[in-house]
């Protein structure tokens, strides 16, 4: 069942004839594995087993990232996205230096929603001899078929030449019960890079795909039933029922004086806020009509990433975010800030 869901879903990511993939229990393992295999190629590459090579991120790039670096006591370098909240390439090229050995694009980052322009970050890539990787954790089961049903994507996966490797969680947007993600590379390279090749026991040689030992096979049968339940033709018609939700929620966030969206979101995770407004007072709201709002900091907002599950209110979403913006409003220069 593993090798068909990696099977399908290599395919989606046009993956060439030798790239390989695995599944394995989230998006924080995958890109646990993709630093891993990064950090070894390049060690090997240079000859030299203790190069302590720096990993360049946008700001917007999961922390999953800096967990992995912590773990494998690699310098973390984040650099500020552009006023379009997306991956500054230029800034990021300027921060690659002799022992830059990873630069990251998301699709899409999950603060704003946006996707990186992965076109220009693997020109970048390619010129620097740097590994990219594409953290498509959680939209890799949804921007093909956004694509598809007629939205701009721009290209992100193996099609680019730079992409070294890619991460996709079947358990966020593959609509797939946990735990279930997908990481791949574009060449086959030792296993050893990718996972783990030990000969240290009696019991002989001990291989691994990924980081656990023993794998919980209920998420690779999970994946395997949803992605042939649903096929091509399931995941383009969520897709289209998923923009046009975040369509008509944009447009109702907008209609409220004082609103604005963060960016322009590319698939169904967004932020809003207001200059004017303090952000802290209206969740607050939120909060006091039995909502759970999620926050980002910079610039202050409410975000929001939404499935299928929210077509139903956004009309009671969007009233008591009115009422909320106005109370807000009425209030400003005070200080109450606690929302949760
Ligand atoms: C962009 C992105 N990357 C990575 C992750 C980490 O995934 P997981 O929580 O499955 O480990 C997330 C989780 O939300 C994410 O949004």
């Amino acid at each position: 069942m593993e090798e068909e869901v990696i099977g399908m879903t290599l395919d989606l990511f046009h993956g060439p004839e030798e790239a390989t993939g695995t599944m394995t229990s989230g998006g924080t393992e995958s890109i646990l594995l993709a630093v891993k295999a990064c950090r070894d190629a390049a060690r090997a590459h240079r000859g030299d087993a203790m190069h302590r090579g720096n990993l360049v991120l946008p700001s917007t790039a999961h922390p999953a990232f800096d967990k992995a670096a912590l773990l494998m006591d690699l310098p973390v370098r984040r650099i500020s996205v552009g006023v379009d909240l997306r991956a500054d390439v230029a800034a990021m090229g300027a921060a690659v230096d002799a022992d830059t050995i990873m630069l990251v694009g998301s699709v899409p980052c999950f603060p704003y929603g946006v996707v990186d322009p992965l076109p220009a970050l693997s020109e970048l890539a390619l010129s620097c001899e740097v590994w990219l990787h594409v953290d498509a954790c959680v939209g890799g089961y949804f921007a093909p078929f956004a694509r598809e049903v007629g939205r701009p994507i721009p290209s992100f996966d193996f099609d680019l030449p730079g992409v070294m490797s890619l991460s996709a969680d079947l358990h966020k947007f593959g609509f797939c019960p946990k735990p279930a993600s997908t990481v791949f590379f574009r060449t086959a390279g030792p296993v050893a890079e990718r996972g783990f090749d030990l000969d240290v026991w009696p019991s002989g040689r001990f291989t691994t795909a990924t980081f656990v030992g023993t794998r919980p096979g209920g998420g690779v049968a999970g994946a395997w039933a949803v992605l042939n339940h649903l096929g091509r033709e399931g995941y383009r018609a969520l897709a289209t029922r998923l923009l046009t939700m975040r369509d008509a929620y944009v447009a109702g966030i907008e209609a409220i004086p004082g609103l604005q969206i963060h960016g322009v979101p590319d698939l169904s995770i967004l932020a809003f806020g207001g200059p004017k407004l303090d952000m802290g007072q209206v969740a607050a709201g939120m909060s006091a009509r039995g909502w759970v709002p999620g926050m980002v900091r910079e610039p202050p907002g409410l975000h929001a990433m939404m499935s299928l599950l929210h077509e139903p209110s956004r009309e009671a979403y969007l009233s008591d975010l009115q009422a909320s913006v106005a109370e807000a409003s009425t209030r400003s220069g005070q200080s109450i800030r606690a929302v949760y």
